[in-house]
C-alpha cells in the first residue's frame, strides 16, 4: 500500500514539476509554486503538509523565514510552554530544533502522512511556508501562529554563511560571488522567497487577526527580550503569575535561550540534524552584521525594491 501511495504520489510529481518554472540557485535545483521558490528535494513534504497536516485548536506553529531567528524562537516558545514541568530542562540537553521539529524538514520529509499523536501537548510544529500556502486546518483552527522575520540584509548574509558552513568542500557546488546571490535575492529567488511576499503575506493575516498570528521582529526580540517573552506568553494563553515575575522567571527564560547560553551548551557544539551542522544554527547574533558585507549601493537597490512592496501595508524595516 505504501509503496502503491509512493508511486502514485511519484506520478501526481512528475506531472506537477514541468509544469512549475525552475531554476538554479547554487547548484541546486529551485521550483516556484503557488508564486515561492522551494528547494526541490523539500517541495513534496510541502505538499504532503498541506495535504495531510491538521491543525488542532491547542497547536502552535512557529513560522519564519529562513535565518530569521527560528531557533530562538522554538526556545522561548518551548521554555515559555513547559516552564512548570520538567521538560524544560530539556533544552540543555537537546537543540531546539530536536524539541520542536518542523513540519517539511523533519516531520513529513519521509512520510507522507506521519502519525504526530505520540508528541508531547501542547504540540509545537514549525514551518517556513508562506502564509497562503499552509494547509487550511491551521488557518481554520484556533491554533496560533507565531511568526518571526528579521531585516532581510542580515537574513541574506546570515544565509549565505549557513549555507557555505553546511556546504561540503568537495561537493561540485558552483559557488557564486555574493553580488551574484544578492542579484538574485533582489528578484526573490532564494529558498522560501521571495522574503518581502513571506514577510508580507503572515503581517497581513496578523493585521487580519491578532489573536491568531503574533508578528515578531527578531531586531525587536533582541532590544527587549523580557517584554516579548511576556507578550509571547499572553499571546499563547500561558501569561506569567505576578508572583512568577516576582521570582524572576521571565529573565530566567532570557538568560536560559540567551545565543551565548545557547551556542556555548556542548549539545550545540558538535553534531548535526540531518545534514546541517548544530553548532551552524549559532553563528554571530547580532543586528547589522549585513555592513560588512554588502555596500550600500546594494543595499540601496534592495531598500528601494522592499519599500515599493511594503507601501501602504504599514510594515517597515
Ligand atoms: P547570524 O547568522 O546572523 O548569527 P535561524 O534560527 O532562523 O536559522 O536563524 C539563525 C540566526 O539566528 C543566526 O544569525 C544565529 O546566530 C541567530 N541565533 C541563533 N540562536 C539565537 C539566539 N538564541 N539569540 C539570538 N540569535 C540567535
Amino acid at each position: 500500500e505504501l509503496l502503491q501511495t509512493l508511486v502514485q504520489k511519484d506520478v501526481e510529481l512528475q506531472q506537477l514539476l514541468p509544469t512549475l518554472q525552475q531554476t538554479n540557485w547554487a547548484g541546486r535545483r529551485l521550483v516556484k509554486y503557488d508564486g515561492f521558490w522551494y528547494q526541490l528535494p523539500f517541495f513534496p513534504p510541502i505538499l504532503s503538509v498541506q495535504k495531510y497536516f491538521r491543525a488542532k485548536n491547542r497547536d502552535i506553529i512557529l513560522a519564519s523565514f529562513p535565518k530569521s531567528g527560528t531557533t530562538w524562537l522554538k526556545a522561548l516558545t518551548f521554555s515559555i510552554v513547559n516552564r512548570n514541568d520538567l521538560n524544560i530542562s530539556l533544552l540543555t540537553s537537546n537543540n531546539p530544533h530536536e524539541l520542536v521539529p518542523f513540519l517539511e524538514f523533519d516531520l513529513y520529509l519521509h512520510q507522507e502522512n506521519p502519525d504526530l499523536q505520540h508528541l508531547s501537548c501542547p504540540k509545537i510544529f514549525s514551518t517556513h511556508i508562506p502564509f497562503k500556502s499552509l494547509p487550511e486546518s491551521i488557518r481554520e483552527s484556533k491554533c496560533k501562529v507565531i511568526y518571526i522575520c528579521r531585516n532581510p540584509l542580515d537574513q541574506f548574509i546570515s544565509h549565505l554563511h549557513f549555507f557555505l558552513e553546511n556546504t561540503k568542500k568537495n561537493d561540485s557546488v558552483p559557488l557564486l560571488e555574493l553580488d551574484e546571490y544578492f542579484d538574485m535575492y533582489c528578484q526573490g529567488i532564494h529558498p522560501f522567497g521571495p522574503i518581502c511576499d513571506h514577510m508580507l503575506g503572515y503581517w497581513n493575516a496578523h493585521l487580519e487577526n491578532l489573536n491568531k498570528v503574533l508578528f515578531l521582529k527578531y531586531e525587536d526580540l533582541k532590544q527587549d527580550t523580557a517584554f516579548y517573552i511576556k507578550k509571547i506568553a499572553e499571546f499563547l494563553e500561558y501569561p506569567f503569575s505576578v508572583e512568577e515575575e516576582k521570582q524572576g522567571v521571565i529573565e530566567e527564560i532570557s538568560r536560559l535561550c540567551s545565543f551565548e547560553n545557547l551556542k556555548n551548551l556542548e549539545v550545540n557544539k558538535t553534531g548535526h540534524i540531518g545534514v546541517v551542522k548544530k553548532s551552524s544554527f549559532f553563528r554571530k547574533g547580532e543586528v547589522g552584521d549585513w555592513t560588512n558585507y554588502i555596500t550600500p549601493a546594494m543595499a540601496e537597490r534592495f531598500k528601494k525594491m522592499m519599500e515599493s512592496k511594503f507601501e501602504g501595508s504599514g510594515l517597515m524595516f
